[in-house]
């Protein structure tokens, strides 16, 4: 029999932790506020924004919102990006990604100031989480090991596989349950045996962008399945990255899609900005 992770329960649990910090820093006269850049209107990215926009207002954080057009110069974003940086009423800063591909990713990473910088994508913060002493840790990655953490599943000794190698997803996955004393693969699109790899995990973690890449006969019995993909499929429907009907008989705990990861990835924004006050206000 499997459990299933329930990311709306969980995340929950860590908003109303949140929401009663933002009570605290209220009553010292602190604020936090988050901003978020969203350049363009691809429909899935205005829904990620959205749901922040709603998580914040369950938090008390303030929320900004500042939506560029498509066709929004280099220019337009960095300015946008440094008057954001140097308001003090601002205590964290997201631009939304992907870009339309005119604009430079990294060139606006960079810019964003590290403290204020809650996706903890700047080369700065990575550096951080390599060495394990950081203030920030990036939403997705930290919102799954909190999962964990709820379930009480220890990573101490197990073999842990990540399938893809983004910055936003798989590396730091690596390094944070690395931390834990897990042993880590990290596989991708020039693995060989993917298969055979995956099925010595006692831990998944699937982040590839593929509906119903990971399969049954990849999972070890008992195995914990963890789902990081959105994928929008042809009967409008969304989908994991993982077969989830097929591979819930294998699990131990298994998160779903919707419901699973990204929920986590919203509330650890939330405290990532509630820490970001904090350090910026002493
Ligand atoms: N797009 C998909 N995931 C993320 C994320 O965690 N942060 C940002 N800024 N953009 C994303």
């Amino acid at each position: 029999m499997f459990k299933l992770i329930s990311g709306k329960e969980i995340s929950l649990s860590v908003k109303e932790r949140v929401a009663e910090e933002v009570k605290d820093l209220k009553k010292n006269g602190i604020e936090p506020c988050l901003a978020v850049i969203l350049v363009g209107d691809d429909p899935a990215s205005k829904v990620y924004v959205n749901n922040k926009k709603k998580a914040c207002e369950f938090c008390g954080i303030r929320s900004l919102e500042y939506l560029l057009p498509a066709d929004a110069s280099q220019e337009e974003l960095n300015s946008l990006v440094e008057k954001l940086n140097s308001d003090e009423s601002v205590n964290g800063i997201l631009c939304q990604l992907p870009l339309p591909a005119h604009l430079d990713e990294k060139e606006v990473l960079n810019l964003i100031k590290p403290e204020k910088d809650v996706d903890a994508f700047h080369p700065e913060n990575v550096g951080h989480i390599m060495i394990g002493d950081f203030n920030f840790l990036p939403c997705t990655p930290a919102g799954i090991m909190e999962m964990l953490k709820y379930e009480n599943i220890c990573l101490d000794g197990k073999n842990c596989v990540i399938i893809g190698r983004s910055n936003i997803v798989g590396k730091p996955m690596a390094m944070l349950m690395l931390k834990e004393n897990a042993t880590v693969t990290v596989c991708h699109s020039h693995t060989k045996n993917l298969k055979e790899v995956v099925a010595r995990a006692d831990v998944v973690v699937a982040a590839v962008g593929k509906a119903k890449f990971v399969t049954a006969d990849m999972i070890k019995d008992g195995a914990v399945i963890i789902d990081v993909g959105i994928n929008r499929c042809e009967d409008g429907k969304l989908y994991g990255d993982v077969d989830f009907e097929a591979c819930k008989e294998k699990a131990s705990y298994i998160t779903p899609v919707p419901g699973g990861v990204g929920p986590m990835t919203i509330a650890t924004l939330m405290q990532n900005t509630v820490t970001a006050a904090k350090i910026q206000k002493g």
